[in-house]
């Protein structure tokens, strides 16, 4: 079984995937937070920053596009391509209504001709492999045989499948039956993503599907940073490392954003997941949340 990060905007930024990285194993791929490119500026200076080899060093990392016009997408693998990137990831999962109300993300999955008419455009144009990040529909699950249909017609090096639809955002039961159809349905390697966050659901899982050989985690992972080396047999690391990890995260943050209030916002938003590693913490998730500034962040951190 192969584990890879999923992308999380406000998470997983390159600042965050180096440090993890340096101290959690079993990630086979990470990806970079959505980046949307645009027809006057394919790829911004943060941009190129977030998808530069230099500081994405030591880990294979798949840049992820999100937008609904198609030569800005080929335009943009182009660019992505000369930096030696030989994979790009299309999203069509983003639910946030920013991105939806303009036909992108999960949005464009309410347009099916449209979206096969991109497609048509980028596979007939591609200069790398494209794979898809998708979600099953957007307001019914009926939507999902005809999305497979378009699917099942393109050369999609491979299709990560986050089984919900646009409605239901992160929450409610995975729709186990639409995945079971794809894999069922599709050529093309399939990968899922979805609420992976026990090695028991991830065992559960692989019995379920014995060809998928690739879970996509995101949450489960941020929750318990020594998920992917236990399911992977690797050796785990112990609690001293979660302390480096967020110390020297810390740091970064602060050294990269040259604020402290922002560099502590991006720690908290971390912590609401990590302190599931740290049963009975409730107190300390509740004294982090209220923290303001850097000492009283530093304060909360050590009640865990
Ligand atoms: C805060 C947050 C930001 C996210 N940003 C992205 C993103 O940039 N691109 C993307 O494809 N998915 C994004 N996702 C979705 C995750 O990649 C993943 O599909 C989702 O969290 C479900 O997987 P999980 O249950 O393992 O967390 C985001 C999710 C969250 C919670």
């Amino acid at each position: 079984m192969t584990i890879d990060l999923a992308p999380m905007e406000g998470l997983t930024d390159f600042t965050f995937r180096g440090v993890f990285n340096k101290y959690f194993g079993g990630i086979d791929r990470y990806y970079t937070p959505f980046i949307s490119p645009t027809s006057t500026r394919y790829l911004t200076p943060r941009d190129y920053k977030e998808v530069s080899p230099e500081t994405n060093t030591g880990m294979t990392l798949i840049p992820q596009l999100l937008t609904n016009n198609a030569e800005v997408f080929t335009n943009t693998c182009k660019e992505l391509k000369e930096m030696g990137y030989t994979t790009v990831n299309l999203n069509l999962g983003c639910p946030s209504g920013t991105v939806t109300h303009k036909g992108k993300g999960a949005g464009f999955l309410k347009y099916p001709k449209q979206l096969r008419e991109f497609l048509d455009y980028i596979y007939e144009h591609a200069v790398c492999d494209i794979s898809i990040k998708t979600r099953i529909g957007t307001a019914s699950l009926e939507e999902w045989d005809e999305l497979l249909n378009i699917f099942k017609d393109f050369p999609i090096s491979e299709l990560i499948i986050h089984p919900r639809l646009l409605s239901d955002f992160y929450r409610g039961p995975v729709h186990m039956d639409a995945f079971r159809k794809a894999v069922d349905t599709l050529k093309c390697p399939v990968t899922y993503n979805g609420d992976i966050t026990t090695v028991e659901k991830a065992e559960k899982f692989t019995e379920a599907y014995p060809d998928t050989a690739r879970i996509m985690i995101g949450r489960g992972l941020i929750a318990d940073p020594n998920l992917a080396a236990k399911l992977t047999g690797l050796e785990t690391t112990d609690k001293k490392a979660i302390k480096k990890f967020t110390t020297e995260l810390t740091e970064a943050y602060i050294e990269k954003f040259r604020d402290e209030k922002i560099a502590v916002n991006r720690m908290k938003s971390i912590w609401i997941y990590l302190s599931a590693s740290f049963p009975g913490s409730e107190k300390a998730l509740k004294q982090l949340k209220k923290s303001q500034n850097l000492v009283q962040y530093k304060s909360a951190v050590m009640q865990f």
